[in-house]
Parts: C-alpha cells; sequence; structure tokens
C-alpha cells in the first residue's frame, strides 16, 4: 500500500531483526520474534455492516479479523474490539454486534481482552487480534514453488452477493448461504495446512481472488494458474454478476490487478469480473505440494472442511486462468457443499 510508503522511511527493517514479518512484505499479519520457538502475529481489521443482522455482522467481523492470524498459521489468543457506533444505535443492536464478535473468537479458542468504542455517523466494528505461531511453521506468500496445487477452502461471490443483499434483490437461501460462509473461521483450513507442512498461504478478502493470487505469484516469483471450471462460487454469484451487483472494490481489484493477469478466450467477462470480486471473510488459499492433495482432501473430508483443487503454480510470472479442466485431479472437491462451478465451453 503506497500509504505505509512513509512509515517504511521511518522504520528500517534492519533496526528491527525481531520483525521477522511486517512493511517490507505483503502478507497478513505482523510476525515478532519471541524467544524461544514462539513468534506473536498481530493484525487488525473492521468495517462497516456487510449483513442486515447485527449478531451476523459481530460474527463475520470477529471471523474476518480472525482470518489474518489463520493465513499466517497462528493460532488466536486473544484480542480487542474496535468498535464505532452511532448515538442513536439502539444499546441491544450494538450489543448483538459485540456478543455476535465475542462468540465468535471463543469458537476460536481465543479471549476479547478490551477494546475501544467510540461515537460515529455509520457502525464499524472489528478486532485487534494476537496470535501465536512455531517459527517453524509461519506461512507466508512467498513460498509457493511450480508444481504445487492451489487449494481454496471457501467457494467466490460473497461481494456480488452482499451488494445484492443491500440492493434488496438477494434471495434468501443465498443471504443464508453467504452468511454461513462469511461466519465460518479458517481454523481448520489452517491446522490442516499446518499439519501437511504448507509454507504458503493466504487468505481471500478485499482483492478478490485474482489479487490476492497475484501476491502469491509476486512474492514467490511463480506464476499461478487458475482453472475456472474448478473454482467453487455461490449458488447465484453469477447471476447477481450478471446483473450488476459488483462492489466498488472488485472494478478496483480488475484495474489494479488486471495487467498482471491473462484470460483464456471461453473465459466471459461475467467470469472474469466475478474473479476479482472482493470478498469479505473469503477462505484460505493454500500452495500444496501436489503430492500430498490425496492425503490432504482425505483428511479435510474426514474434517468437514471445504477444499477445491483450484490450479497449479508453474515457473513464470503472473496469473493465467485458463478455461478448460486440464486433469481429473481437479474435479476432485469436498462434496455436500452448496456451491457451483461456471462451466465453460
Ligand atoms: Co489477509
Ligand atoms: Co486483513
Amino acid at each position: 500500500m503506497q500509504v505505509l510508503q512513509p512509515i517504511k522511511e521511518i522504520f528500517p527493517p534492519e533496526e528491527y531483526p525481531d520483525l521477522l514479518v511486517g512493511l517490507d512484505t505483503p502478507d497478513d499479519a505482523a510476525v515478532w520474534d519471541l524467544d524461544g520457538d514462539q513468534a506473536l502475529v498481530v493484525t487488525t481489521d473492521f468495517f462497516t455492516p456487510v449483513v442486515d443482522d447485527p449478531y451476523q455482522y459481530g460474527q463475520i467481523a470477529a471471523a474476518n479479523a480472525l482470518s489474518d492470524l489463520y493465513a499466517m498459521g497462528a493460532r488466536p489468543i486473544l484480542a480487542l474490539n474496535i468498535a464505532a457506533m452511532p448515538a442513536d444505535l439502539p444499546t441491544e443492536v450494538i450489543t448483538a454486534i459485540i456478543r455476535g464478535g465475542a462468540e465468535k473468537v471463543r469458537e476460536a479458542g481465543a479471549v476479547i481482552a478490551g477494546g475501544h468504542t467510540i461515537q460515529d455517523k455509520e457502525p464499524k466494528y472489528g478486532l485487534v487480534a494476537v496470535g501465536l505461531v512455531n517459527k517453524e511453521k509461519i506461512m507466508t506468500k512467498s513460498c509457493a514453488r511450480p508444481g504445487d496445487l492451489l487449494i481454496l477452502t471457501k467457494p467466490i461471490g460473497t461481494g456480488v452477493t452482499t451488494t445484492a443483499l443491500r440492493s434488496g434483490v438477494a434471495l434468501e437461501q443465498d443471504v443464508t448461504e453467504v452468511v454461513k460462509w462469511m461466519s465460518y473461521l479458517n481454523r481448520d483450513a489452517a491446522m490442516l495446512a499446518a499439519e501437511f507442512g504448507v509454507e504458503s498461504a493466504t487468505d481471500i478478502t478485499g482483492f478478490g481472488l485474482l489479487g490476492h493470487a497475484s501476491e502469491i505469484a509476486d512474492a514467490s516469483d511463480v506464476r499461478l494458474s487458475i482453472n475456472l471450471a474448478s473454482v467453487p462460487f455461490l449458488q447465484n454469484a453469477y447471476e447477481y454478476a450478471q446483473d450488476g451487483n459488483f462492489p466498488g472494490g472488485s472494478v478496483n481489484n480488475q484495474t489494479y490487478y488486471g495487467s498482471g493477469v491473462a484470460f483464456e478466450s471461453g473465459v466471459d467477462q461475467i467470469a472474469q469480473m466475478l474473479l476479482f470480486d472482493a470478498q469479505t471473510s473469503g477462505g484460505l488459499l493454500i500452495s500444496l505440494p501436489s503430492s500430498k492433495w490425496e492425503d490432504f482432501s482425505i483428511r479435510a473430508s474426514v474434517m468437514g472442511l471445504p477444499a477445491w483443487a483450484i490450479g497449479t503454480v508453474e515457473d513464470g510470472a503472473g496469473i493465467v486462468v485458463r478455461a478448460q479442466i486440464l486433469e481429473d485431479v481437479f474435479i476432485q472437491g469436498s462434496n455436500g457443499f452448496n456451491v457451483r462451478f461456471i462451466n465453460s465451453d
């Protein structure tokens, strides 16, 4: 981010050897070396309401803030609330937001230890989240290797679906579904990644699948090849996209990351935009040595964790989005989840 440039000059990395991951790398959270084999992982995230229900909003905001810890392989230990609430917002609404966040933090095995609330015109809620990671197990964006498979653990389309919700055109079942996915912790995905010794991962949020994939491609100096036909989407994401329900962030993502992405013919405009759709509390994108996929997918289905192999890591740079299913391995996925695939011809 350009806005961080002046800060970088104030804190030259060589003066802070304990800061293992900081402003220099585009990673999900800051990592601070502790004595012994542990490192402290710290992140923060907050946003305006994405759904109407205050409790669900709290759950989603907390799951989203914790997600950056999981993306680095860390286990959340404690969190602080960050809240801005309008003076005229009923107390029970505020309580529901805070309770939603707290119950999500508890589900993650962490504790809320404090926080700060101010008055503001529009509600904002999120967390400062702190976790611990074994230094050997830190996942970053810079260790994806040619031959790895790309694993995605939540479907794409939360941006268009919540935009449709705000416009009052989303179907009720789609709202239920998108809330379920956005509230779903990336805990099990991170646990399984650690179990399989994964070195590179990130979570899919505001920059969309292709934006976050671009960061991995850049940081790891590789090319990511994504198969459209293997990417899971929320049920009516394509239709909402067709009707133009894109959040502003999705358009920005295409502008910003578009030049690094090559689309094969057969990947239509709607699909292209969906792959740039700004996600809220999306899944992990994991770079997994391909020899481990079979065991990984078996463990995932035992745990009830959704996981789809959506592409591969190759030599080169940038992103290529392919329209065809190349190999059988790509159609393996976890069954029983309500997702849809866009079939190209
Ligand atoms: Co992130
Ligand atoms: Co974040």
